[in-house]
């Protein structure tokens, strides 16, 4: 051991011999600064500990934000005052991430020479191995059938003992993308015997392809008009997708869609009707789970070119056939939320949208913000009572009655 780490060993020896709760205590440096063992002598490999050690420290805090998250959209009816606890935690998700892709470039610093003099050390070990990593992939919702299979294997039978087990467990949760599905599927205005949008929506466009239609037949010059004709037949196909339900389940059980039609209705009335008020914060959080998705990507393609200038095209330590397995993960088949991007294919010029019924408007307005007022007021008679011992009375005074619409 080196005089400075042996330093470093006595001073944490020392502070643990107090009781004190000291910094180093309280993170555990003992045991973090300690578990950086190279298996070479080589100088470069304690970057690549490092690095990979911080990574999976990352994971871990990842997971632990997207847990949470999925607890708090597993109740039946999500509570909107926790709308922005969700936007700022998926936020959070999002930043590190992009400091994850951005750390590639420190471990750049080490060239494909020097990493080649410690690779042996490394024997069969792997990121591929990362159960972290598969965990973050489970939790999001990678669906396990558009994985890219290696030797015919699912990826779990690279995994054993706890971490195997673990994985298996995560598999039967509900993933992040099940959770949101689901709480797209209550978006307010979907009931047929209400608001009913995705009729309104269907009528808007058929008559919007009609008149559109009509007008390129009107055209003086053939070529263009042909032209404009063949677009709008196309774009009638296109929106077919997605209004014929069984065309649309097709698409969901081939993986080219991940969420259910009423939940894709959900997200295309979020995405049209964003001002309204009660869907400010779904907006953003369907716009931070998109941002996730693309960091991921970010994440497997600076991945795959650091890895394509480390070792070329040589196989992995893990046994796949490394850059080439790693350029195949980049696609979309690995995008959870894909259907929110696709969603920008369906959206229509603001004066074909339907318009909205006044008691659908007062449902997007400030209903919620009444329901917050009656939460704030009872907050506040209750601390009343456990400080001054008033008794609140039994309805709240302020309750607004008209604001179930
Ligand atoms: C010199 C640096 C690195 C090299 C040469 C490298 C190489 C590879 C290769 C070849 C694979 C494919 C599996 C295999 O056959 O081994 C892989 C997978 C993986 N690596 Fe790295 N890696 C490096 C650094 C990192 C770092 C810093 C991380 C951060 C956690 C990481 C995370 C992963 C993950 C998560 C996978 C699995 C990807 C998937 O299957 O979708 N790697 N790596």
């Amino acid at each position: 051991m080196s005089r400075n780490l042996q330093l470093q060993k006595d001073l944490h020896d020392s502070h643990k011999a107090s009781n004190e709760l000291t910094y180093s205590k309280y993170l555990a440096l003992d045991k973090v600064l300690n578990a950086q063992s190279r298996q070479s002598n080589k100088h470069d490999e304690m970057l690549f500990i490092t690095i990979h050690q911080t990574y999976e420290i990352w994971f871990k805090q990842i997971l632990f934000e997207i847990t949470s998250i999925r607890e708090i959209l597993a109740a039946e009816y999500v509570d909107e005052h926790n709308m922005l606890v969700i936007v700022s935690r998926l936020n959070r998700v999002w930043e590190i991430l992009k400091i994850l892709t951005n750390q590639f470039v420190v471990l750049e610093t080490m060239t494909s020479h020097d990493f080649l003099g410690f690779r042996d050390s490394l024997g069969t070990s792997s990121g591929f191995q990362s159960y972290q990593f598969r965990l973050l992939e489970i939790y999001l919702g990678v669906k396990n059938e558009l994985r890219i299979q290696r030797e015919n294997k699912s990826f779990l039978e690279f995994f054993e003992g706890n971490e195997k087990q673990v994985l298996q467990d995560a598999m039967k949760d509900e993933s992040l993308l099940t959770r949101i599905e689901k709480w797209l599927e209550r978006t307010p205005g979907l009931e047929e015997n209400g608001f009913n949008f995705f009729t309104k929506f269907k009528k808007n466009v058929e008559r919007m392809i009609d008149h559109k239609l009509t007008q390129a037949r009107e055209m003086p010059d053939k070529e263009r008009r042909e032209r404009e004709i063949e677009s709008m037949e196309k774009e009638r196909n296109h929106f077919l997708n997605v209004f014929d339900e069984n065309l649309y389940n097709k698409q969901l059980k081939a993986g080219s869609k991940r969420i259910s039609h009423k939940a894709f209705q959900g997200a295309l009335m979020i995405f049209l009707f964003r001002r309204e008020p009660r869907f400010h914060t779904p907006f953003q959080i369907l716009n931070t789970l998109m941002n996730i998705d693309e960091q991921v990507i970010k994440f497997r393609y600076d991945h795959t070119q650091m890895v394509h200038r480390m070792v070329g095209t040589k196989q992995g330590t893990g046994g796949s056939s490394g850059y080439l397995y790693l350029r195949a993960t980049c696609g979309d088949r690995y995008k959870v939320f894909l259907d929110f991007n696709n969603l920008s294919s369906y959206l229509i010029p603001p004066s074909w949208i339907p318009a909205l019924t006044d008691s659908m408007r007062r449902t997007l307005s400030t209903y919620d913000d009444m329901n917050y007022l009656e939460t704030s007021v009872n907050d506040v008679l209750q601390l009343n009572n456990d400080v001054f011992g008033v008794t609140p009375p039994k309805e709240c005074p302020f309750k607004r009655q008209d604001s179930a619409v």
